[in-house]
C-alpha cells in the first residue's frame, strides 16, 4: 500500500512525532510506501511531495513544527467570483496520480471538516487531531495542548515575581481561539487569581472586585489569565488591552499586559505529547492496514480509538462551566469573572 501524509492548519508541537509514528509503523511494520505531502492541501493541489523512508523518518520525535510544512488552504471553500471550484477534482486526480491508497490528514477542526469532505469524494482518508487549542470534538485531548500549557504555565510563573515586586496587575492573554482550554489549565497550574474564559464571558465589575479584595487582604498584585477569544464590550477577540485599561481605571492599580502569542505554539513537544502522537500515528496505520477508512483517531478515557469523520467534523469541543477545575478554582477563591 502507498499512503500520503500531510499536516494542515496551524502547527503545534508533536506533528513530527506523529509523522514518525505513522511513517515508521507503515514502512517497518507493514511494508507500506509513504509520501509526505508538503504544505497541507496546497501540496496535494500542486503535487508537491517527498518520499519518506526510514532515514528521513529519523530524528523527528522531539522536533517542533512540521518537516512537511503546513498551510491554511481550504480546498472546498467557495470560489469568490462564483465560478466552479475545481480544487476537489484536482485532489481526486492527484491522489490517483500519486498512486495513493490512503491520505492521512493531521490537523485541527478545519482539517477534520476538509478530511470528511475529501472522504466524501470517494477517497480513503484517516485523520489525526492536532492543535494546541484542544478544541477538537471526539477526543479527550489533542497533542500540542500539553506542551502549550507547560509553556503558558511557565510564563505565568514568571509574571508572579514581577507583579509582586511592583504591586501591579498582570494580564496575560493566551491562545485557544474560541476555546479556553489553555487559559483554564495554565491559569490554574500557574496560580492565576482571575481566569477569564471565552466560554463563560466576563463581568468587569466582578474582576475588579476580586482584585480590590486581594489588595484589601494585603496582596496588592494580581495575575489575570485571559483567553484570546473572550468577548468584551460586545467585541470578540483581542480583549487584553481593553481589559487592562478597564482594570486599571476600576481598581486604581497599575496594570500591564502580556500577549504570549506564538511562543506557546512553537518548540519541542512535551514527553506526554510525544507519546500521544506516537500512539495516534500507530493506530492510524493499523486502521489503514485493516482497510478501515473515513475515521478520526482519538484518545477517550486513556484508550486510543477512532470515530467516523461524519460524527466529529464541524463540531467544537469547548470548556463546560461545570468543569471540575472551574469548580475547584472557585472553591479556592479564584475568580472566573462571572
Ligand atoms: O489553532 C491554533 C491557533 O494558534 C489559535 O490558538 C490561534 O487563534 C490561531 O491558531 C492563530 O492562527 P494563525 O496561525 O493563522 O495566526
Amino acid at each position: 500500500m502507498k499512503i500520503g501524509i500531510l499536516s494542515s492548519g496551524g502547527d503545534c508541537p508533536g506533528i513530527n512525532a506523529t509523522i514518525r509514528g505513522v511513517g515508521k509503523t507503515a514502512v517497518s511494520h507493514f511494508g507500506m510506501e509513504v509520501v509526505g505531502i508538503r504544505y497541507g492541501f496546497q501540496g496535494l493541489l500542486n503535487k508537491d511531495y517527498t518520499e519518506l523512508d526510514d532515514r528521513s523518518l529519523s530524528g523527528l520525535l522531539n522536533l517542533g513544527g512540521t518537516i512537511l510544512g503546513t498551510s491554511r488552504e481550504k480546498p472546498f471553500r467557495r470560489v469568490l467570483d462564483g465560478s466552479e471550484n475545481e480544487k476537489p477534482q484536482i485532489i481526486v486526480d492527484n491522489y490517483h496520480a500519486l498512486g495513493l491508497d490512503c491520505l492521512v490528514c493531521i490537523g485541527g477542526n478545519g482539517t477534520q471538516k476538509t478530511a470528511y469532505k475529501v472522504s466524501q469524494l470517494g477517497l480513503n482518508v484517516i485523520s489525526i487531531p492536532k492543535t494546541i487549542d484542544n478544541d477538537v470534538f471526539g477526543t479527550d485531548i489533542t497533542f500540542g495542548f500539553h506542551s502549550a500549557v507547560d509553556i503558558a504555565t511557565e510564563a505565568i510563573d514568571r509574571l508572579h515575581s514581577t507583579a509582586s515586586a511592583h504591586n501591579r496587575v498582570m494580564v496575560i492573554e493566551l491562545m485557544g481561539h474560541k476555546a479556553g482550554w489553555i487559559t483554564l489549565y495554565a491559569g490554574m497550574a500557574g496560580g492565576a487569581d482571575v481566569i477569564l474564559l471565552p466560554e463563560l464571558g466576563c463581568d468587569i465589575e466582578k474582576v475588579n472586585k476580586t482584585i480590590l479584595n486581594r489588595a484589601a487582604k494585603g496582596k496588592p498584585y494580581s495575575i489575570v489569565a485571559v483567553g484570546e477569544g473572550l468577548e468584551l464590550d460586545g467585541m470578540q477577540g483581542n480583549p487584553t488591552s481593553r481589559l487592562s485599561r478597564q482594570i486599571e481605571a476600576g481598581t486604581g492599580i497599575e496594570t500591564r499586559e502580556t500577549i504570549l502569542g506564538y511562543v506557546q505554539r512553537g518548540g519541542n513537544p512535551s514527553a506526554f505529547d510525544r507519546n500521544l502522537a506516537t500512539r495516534l500515528g500507530g493506530h492510524a496505520t493499523e486502521l489503514i492496514a485493516k482497510g478501515q477508512f473515513g475515521r478520526m483517531i482519538s484518545l477517550i478515557d486513556e484508550q486510543i480509538t477512532s470515530f467516523p469523520l461524519e460524527k466529529v467534523a464541524g463540531k467544537l469541543k469547548l470548556v463546560q462551566p461545570d468543569h471540575d477545575l472551574i469548580i475547584q478554582g472557585k472553591r479556592m477563591g479564584i475568580s472566573f469573572g462571572i
